[in-house]
């Protein structure tokens, strides 16, 4: 998801621009401002409440913004994002816009803040009364709601400057070269933001081979526990024998220790645009872990892949890799085989569950040549990561 904030006094161009950014963007757009219009066109109670109070240029009650705009907000959840004109106005409602937003599982990217000087913003809103006749479009109502926004609104911009959210630009010129630098704000964003993908599927459905030719090609960092584990035993340290020991005995390695070692690897490389995470989280226990370790990092799992294959196809993989140098520890004999397809179908289904419910799951079959499972990844991959932001 991408969601904006357009700030900026009355008449900075917040309404302006937004039109032009949703014609780029697919993002759903919430003006509270034309809400309260509609309400008011509508005689709704609502409508009648914010009336008397917008006539006079005064900002109407937090509640009554905050009632409209939470159906807005959870009715669209599965958007590719929102663009937010004239909301929040006041600090009040900067935490609660935080508070909606985790609530659908995402989060603010960045505020853009239109800088226009005063005698400018009243000449745009008093030459507008002509063309569009809106009731608060006149000398003394525009000194009003100046007032009201000096009061109550510029205050949000801390709040924002706090989270290195803010970023202001010159909101004069041309409509068209106040655009351009929208748009050059809104690129960089998109390119700042990381994407983890989580790739999650039965021992041998080719997470592995997929999720490296993936990570390769779009550059992010490819973790594959199971891979650092590995590397431990080749490098005969400490934890290497201790796995390896673990693994002969069909025992699953212990939260603590693989936890360890994604933190270090994910400290080690950060130089991308996300992370491709295989074999972990295997576990809700897991899950939840890796959700608080991104969270610190400021940013979350974005996408979960079931790399779909039936358990005999699996097997059969596994069993036939055995038999060639590239025969890992634990494929061995059938009975480890056998352990590691239990462990997957017992502990994967609230994992899957987890995801399902927060609509961030998405299936792959994994059936196919090599080549074939990797161009199905590539376009489902490249399509959902698209709809995020
Ligand atoms: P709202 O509708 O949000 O009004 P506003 O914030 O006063 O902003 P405007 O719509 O007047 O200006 P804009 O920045 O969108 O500029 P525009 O693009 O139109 O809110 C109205 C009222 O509702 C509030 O006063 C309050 O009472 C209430 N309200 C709304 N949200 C609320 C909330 N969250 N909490 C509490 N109360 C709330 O441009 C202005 C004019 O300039 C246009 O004519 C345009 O064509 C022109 N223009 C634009 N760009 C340029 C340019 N580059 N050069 C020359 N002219 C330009
Ligand atoms: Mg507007």
């Amino acid at each position: 998801m991408l969601n904006i904030i357009f700030f900026g006094p009355p008449g900075s161009g917040k309404g302006t621009q937004s039109k032009m950014l949703l014609k780029k963007y697919k993002l759903e757009y919430i003006s509270t401002g034309d809400i309260l219009r509609d309400h008011i066109a509508k005689r709704t109670p609502q409508g009648v409440e914010a009336k008397a109070l917008i006539d006079k240029g005064q900002l109407v009650p937090d509640e009554l913004v905050v009632q409209l705009l939470e159906s807005k907000l959870t009715e669209n959840k599965d958007a590719n994002g929102f663009l937010f004109d004239g909301f929040p106005r006041t600090l009040v409602q900067a935490y609660i816009l935080e508070g909606l937003l985790l609530k659908i599982n995402t989060s603010l990217h960045t505020v853009i803040a239109l800088d226009v000087p005063k005698e400018e913003l009243t000449r745009r809103l008093l030459n507008r009364a002509h063309i569009e006749g809106r009731s608060d479009d006149n000398e003394i109502v525009i000194q009003e709601r100046f007032r009201e926004y000096d009061n109550k609104t510029f205050p949000v911009i801390d709040f924002y400057k706090s989270r290195n959210m803010f970023i202001p630009i010159d909101g004069t010129g041309t409509e068209t070269k106040i655009f351009e630098r929208v748009e050059n704000v809104i690129d960089g964003v998109v390119k700042e933001s990381s994407y983890n993908v989580v790739l999650i599927g039965r021992p041998g459905s080719g997470k592995g081979t997929q999720g490296e030719i993936f990570a390769k090609k779009h550059n992010f960092h490819y973790l594959s526990t199971g891979e650092l584990l590995l590397s431990e035993i080749n490098k005969g340290s400490e934890i290497g024998k201790n796995v390896k020991s673990l693994y002969s005995n069909g025992i699953s390695v212990p939260d603590e220790l693989i936890i360890r070692l994604v933190e270090e690897e994910m400290r080690k490389y950060n130089e991308h645009r996300g992370y491709i995470f295989k074999g972990f989280p295997r576990t809700l226990i897991q899950t939840y872990i890796l959700e608080g370790m991104l969270r610190r990092m400021n940013t979350s799992i974005s996408l979960v892949v079931y790399l779909d294959v039936p358990m005999l196809n699996c097997f059969k993989r596994l069993s036939k890799r055995a038999q060639t140098n590239d025969a890992r520890p634990y494929d061995l004999t059938t009975d480890l085989i056998i352990g590691r397809m239990e462990e997957f179908e017992t502990k994967i289904n609230p994992v899957i569950k987890y995801f399902k419910s927060k609509n961030k799951l998405v299936r792959v079959n994994g059936i196919g040549s090599l080549e074939e499972v990797a161009e199905e990844l590539d376009q489902i991959l490249v399509k959902s990561l698209k709809k995020i932001i």
